[in-house]
Formats: structure tokens, sequence, C-alpha cells
């Protein structure tokens, strides 16, 4: 996917949540056709032969391209969800947020040991959602764990929140 044409695509919202923030608004790429699908392309090209059987979706934004690729893939797709959504016995990690903290929780019995998973967001801006998610995904026990996000504020430096052998993609660096 032609990283001008995403650049060009995605909207920017000046102070918002707060004053002083610049907002990055994915819901912009995924409603033009020729970017939902060139990103699902790209991120099929890039993880078709890495032997993935369940891509995990962080709530909400990563649900969007999480369940696109997953079906993609012919894997699986497990919901990272916000505390209190998830009907079944649960597992939850806590982190610190870009403003606040917050918990995120998956279904016990979502991953197991024979799993080699693509965790996926929208965003990395602090890394701590998804940081957290992956200590979900090791406290599972799976094989192996990937990281992939549309959008990385280099700024933040979040990639710094994964170990080191943690191999993080990203499609379009601001
Ligand atoms: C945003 C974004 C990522 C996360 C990134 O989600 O979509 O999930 O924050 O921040 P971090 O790298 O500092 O952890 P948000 O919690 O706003 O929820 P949403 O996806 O439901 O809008
Ligand atoms: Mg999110």
């Amino acid at each position: 996917m032609n990283k001008e044409t995403l650049k060009k695509n995605l909207r920017e919202i000046p102070d918002f949540p707060k004053p002083g923030i610049l907002f990055y608004d994915v819901t912009t790429l995924f409603k033009n056709p020729e970017c939902l699908q060139g990103m699902i392309d790209e991120l099929y090209e890039i993880y078709k032969d890495k032997g993935i059987t369940k891509v995990v979706g962080i709530e909400s934004r990563g649900f969007i391209l999480g369940g696109a690729l997953a079906a993609r893939l012919g894997a699986g797709f497990v919901m990272a969800r916000k505390p209190g959504k998830l009907p079944a016995e649960t597992i939850e990690e806590t982190y610190d947020k870009e403003y606040g903290t917050d918990t995120i929780q998956i279904h016990k019995d979502a991953i197991g040991k024979d799993d080699v998973v693509l965790l996926h967001d929208d965003l990395l801006a602090t890394g701590g959602t998804m940081a957290a998610t992956y200590r979900l995904v090791e406290r599972c026990g799976a094989k192996q764990a990937f990281v992939n996000f549309v959008i990385e504020l280099k700024g933040l430096d979040g990639r710094k929140a994964f170990p080191e052998n943690v191999e993080v993609t990203t499609l379009l660096q601001l």
C-alpha cells in the first residue's frame, strides 16, 4: 500500500480529545475502499507465510482490519476487550495509557500452546495497550507472537514497550 495514499486519506483532528493533541483518525482509511483493500493486501503479504493461527484485535479500532485479516489468512479471530465486556472466564492486564490507566482482557481459553499469534491494533502511541495484550498472549503460552499496527507515532518511541525479540511492523510511520 502506497504510504502517500494512506497519509493523504488519514484525517488529522487538532485538539482532540484535549487541547494540544493531534488526533489521527483512521476511520477515513477504513471508509476508503482503496485504502481498506490496500491495507489488508499489504498485511496479508507480510504475514501469509508466518503460520499465523490466531489474530488478536484490540478493541475497538483493532477489530476492523484484525477481523478482515484473520479471514484472509485462514486464521481465527480473538477479541481483546475493555473490562466487563467478555462473557466467559477472562484474564487481564492493567497498563498506563497516554491519558490515565486502563485494563484489557481476553478469554482465558482464547489462545493455546500451539497458536502462532498476530496481535493487531490501529495505532502505536506509548505501546501500553499492545504490551499488555502481548503479556496476555504470553500468559496463554502461545508458541510465537507477532505485533502489527497501521500507524506508528515515532516520537513516542512505543516500540520500547516490547521485548527486543518481538517482530513489530507498522504500515505508516508519522
Ligand atoms: C487508542 C488506539 C490504540 C491505543 C494506543 O485506543 O486505538 O488502541 O489507544 O495507545 P497506546 O499505544 O498509548 O497504548 P483507545 O483506547 O482510544 O480506544 P478505541 O480504539 O476503542 O478508540
Ligand atoms: Mg484502540
